[in-house]
């Protein structure tokens, strides 16, 4: 029965439902290594039984017990699969509802499912609840990506009440997990000091990881945790939960450790000065959770959601990116034509495919030579672009490389046209000072006009410019003074903003949809899975210090595939320019310097190293990542890609501590090749006048060996940071 569905769309699929001695119904969602299984009992009330490890008979879900079988649980309910405030519920809610008539309860109860392939390898299933005594409905919805083990989870609630119903709470996902031990490896940072990793053993009561910077959201933390059960997460072993909300907005990751000592996870919007009144007849879809299982680690873990993220979810993320040379720290607001020129000549002597023209560009009246003034205003600025952007475009592409532009448009300057025309437009308070972020407001994307503005920003661009070939999509404040001059009901405001923002990319998507677009703001302020339907590509940090970046990219890398990282070389930081390329190389190579300030061999290095990129960039984006010596716990960091065919390999090893002595001092053991192919191991990026001490002679190495013994790429205070190739002797 299993078997004939994957081939066809809307099939019912009865195998995936067993029912057990009790009479109990299970539902099973079930992915290459995972199930997710929930259980109806007689009175029709669904709670989750496990979340783990498929096993072989489908038919001994029934057997499984509920709550981890560690006492009474007072009310059946404490595994819910979502649960409903406001009847017998103690915990965390799920949804957290006040019905048309004033009543403040909710009460959910299994009506039917359905289970359908949606395409190959995807299952979607469709769990119907409702509340027996309202016209209200809930929806659960499990996408089960069946090779990459990895499950999108969201939830649609409707009604058919007499007026309007206020959500308080309406979260995507509610897990339940009993074990002995938690731990949350949660995210934090700031502006240039983005995913510094903590790691926490979990004990009763809740903890919340949240956001309520409306946009911008990621800034101090991202919606993207771990959750290693019963020991600490573990690079290469033990059970681990990689979660991610699929969120732009304000967000909340709620961990509860119930009174029987089981987790329960719930992420979803943040419920906080969001009441949301939804309308009769009208479907409110939360945000996806995204998830993976994993008894292989943090590594298993993230292989998962790279695999999953590459073919599923970032636009052509198998595909190719280009790399870029950008203006930005070369001359901040400072440039004119003949500046822009010479840097496109640049460019292509250095041998990227793109330039990229940063902010500063725009605004007449207020012209954007600081960050003060212009946001709103995209027309070029004469004086600085007396002939446009359509003759730069073509500049550059006389000189032999594209050209892309910086955009922030959901912003306005408080000195713009823009603002001038549409006070309206803007978010911000009517009867309190206004409050600036970076010396600008956020616009009103719950506004339709104001996303047809945003909308036309780009699609004007792009019809004036049709060989335009990237966009930098930037987003630097966040929203102060919440407040909408149109909105009926201002709790609706930070999802109808982020909402509005789909809107127009699902817009600027279906009119452009190979357009390179790299999603930034301030750095990663917007680094989700939401945004990610319609980037190609994201900007993890504004610090590009190379010894900064491999702990910035080392954490993305859990959640994030490399292909979608752009890692620019800039001058941060004081590490030479090899040691910088080889770190920016774990991702999309760009460039932010002043190439004619580089010295001859510095150029003729990375004229080489952007050759070499390009003959072994497929394996870094689209291989698997191992990582091998963590920069937390080591003197170095080292990492690997392995291809599918696990004959080609890349390994990056960098120095991250500076005492006497440090280096690469034992073998590093390799992971993800082949134990019975033959590798030949070749030095890559070696700087002109040096010599590799990786000798070049015909020795290979089995995978096996690689892999038991290891091998040691001898980085130490003289030679800092060393990228190998492996590749299968045949
Ligand atoms: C913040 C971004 O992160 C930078 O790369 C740059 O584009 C500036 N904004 C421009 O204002």
């Amino acid at each position: 029965m299993k078997q004939l569905c994957l081939s066809l769309f809307l099939c019912f699929l009865l195998s995936f439902t067993a029912n057990g001695a009790s009479g109990d119904t299970h539902i099973t969602i079930e992915t290459q290594q995972t199930a997710l299984v929930i259980r109806i009992d007689k009175d029709q009330t669904p709670t989750l039984v496990h979340l783990g490890p498929k096993l072989r008979n489908i038919a001994e879900y029934a057997a499984i017990p509920g709550n981890g079988k560690r006492g009474e649980d007072y009310t059946n309910i404490y595994n819910s699969v979502y649960t409903p405030a406001g009847s017998r519920n103690l915990l965390e809610p799920a949804i957290q509802v006040t019905h048309a008539d004033g009543n403040p309860s909710l009460d959910l109860k299994y009506v039917r499912h359905e289970t359908q392939a949606v395409a190959d390898g995807i299952v979607l299933t469709k769990v119907y609840l409702k509340d027996p005594q309202y016209p209200f409905e809930v929806t659960l919805y499990y996408k089960a990506y069946q090779k990459e083990d990895v499950i999108e989870q969201w939830s649609s609630i409707r009604h058919t009440e007499k007026k309007s119903v206020t959500l308080h709470k309406y979260a995507s996902a509610n897990l339940y997990i009993p074990a002995q031990n938690y731990y949350l490896t949660h995210f934090h940072g700031d502006w240039a000091n983005e995913m510094n990793p903590s790691e926490i053993p979990l004990t009763e009561g809740i903890k919340i990881l949240d956001s309520k910077l409306g946009t911008r959201a990621d800034l101090f933390q991202p919606p993207s945790f771990l959750v290693a059960i019963n020991q600490p997460a573990d690079e290469n072993q033990g059970e681990v939960i990689a979660g991610t909300l699929s969120w732009s907005g304000n967000f909340q990751l709620a961990f509860e450790v119930d009174p029987l000592h089981n987790l329960r996870i719930i992420p979803g919007i943040n419920p906080y000065a969001s009441a949301y009144s939804l309308a009769p007849n009208t479907e409110f879809k939360t945000p996806a959770f995204l998830f993976t299982y994993s008894n292989q680690g943090k590594g298993g873990a993230s292989r998962s959601l790279h695999r999953w993220a590459r073919k599923h979810r970032i636009p052509q993320g198998e595909g190719n990116r280009l790399t870029l040379l950008n203006n930005w720290e070369a001359t901040y607001f400072d440039f004119n034509e003949e500046k822009l020129s010479a840097l496109f000549k640049d460019g292509k002597k250095l041998g990227v495919d793109l330039f990229l023209l940063d902010d500063g560009w725009f605004g007449n009246k207020y012209p954007r030579n600081n960050d003060k003034t212009g946001l709103g205003d995209w027309q070029e600025n004469v004086k600085k672009l007396p002939h446009g952007l359509g003759y730069l475009v073509k500049e550059a592409e006389s000189s032999g490389i594209k050209f892309g532009i910086w955009l922030e448009p959901e912003m306005v300057s408080p000195k713009s046209e823009l603002y001038e025309k549409h006070p309206d437009w803007v978010i911000k308070l009517p009867n309190r000072s206004e409050y600036y972020f970076r010396n600008q407001l956020v616009l009103d994307l719950s506004n339709r006009k104001v996303q047809d503005f945003v909308y036309n920003v780009v699609n004007d661009l792009m019809t004036k410019n049709p060989t335009l070939g990237f966009i930098k999509w930037d987003c630097n404040a966040v929203i102060y003074n919440a407040y909408s001059a149109t909105i009926q009901n201002q709790s609706n405001l930070y999802v109808d903003y982020v909402q509005g923002l789909y809107n127009v990319l699902e817009r600027v998507r279906a009119k452009y949809p190979t357009l390179p677009m790299m999603l930034c703001s301030g750095g990663g302020g917007r680094v989700d899975y939401g945004a990610l339907n319609y980037f190609t590509e994201y900007w993890p940090s504004d610090n590009t210090d190379a010894l900064e970046r491999i702990f910035i990219q080392w954490n993305y890398s859990y959640f994030f595939p490399s292909i979608a990282s752009c890692n620019h070389i800039t001058d941060w930081g004081k590490q030479p320019i090899k040691f910088r390329t080889d770190v920016a190389m774990m991702g999309k190579i760009g460039y932010d310097i002043v190439v004619s300030k580089l010295t001859e061999p510095e150029l003729t290095f990375s004229q080489e190293a952007l050759k070499t990129y390009d003959r072994v960039k497929d394996v870094i984006w689209k291989g698997d990542l191992f990582r091998l010596a963590s920069p937390y716990t080591n003197d170095v960091a080292s990492a690997m890609y392995v291809n599918e065919a696990k004959d080609r390999s890349v390994w990056f090893t960098y120095l991250v501590k500076n005492r006497y002595k440090a280096g690469s001092m034992a073998p590093i053991k390799l992971s993800g090749l082949d134990p019975a192919k033959s590798y030949r191991i070749q030095e890559l990026n070696v700087y002109p006048g040096t010599n590799s001490t990786i000798s070049k002679d015909t020795v290979t190495y089995s995978g096996n060996y690689l892999m038991t013994i290891g091998f040691n790429p001898q980085v130490d205070t003289r030679r800092t940071s060393v990228v190998l190739e492996l590749a299968e002797a045949k």
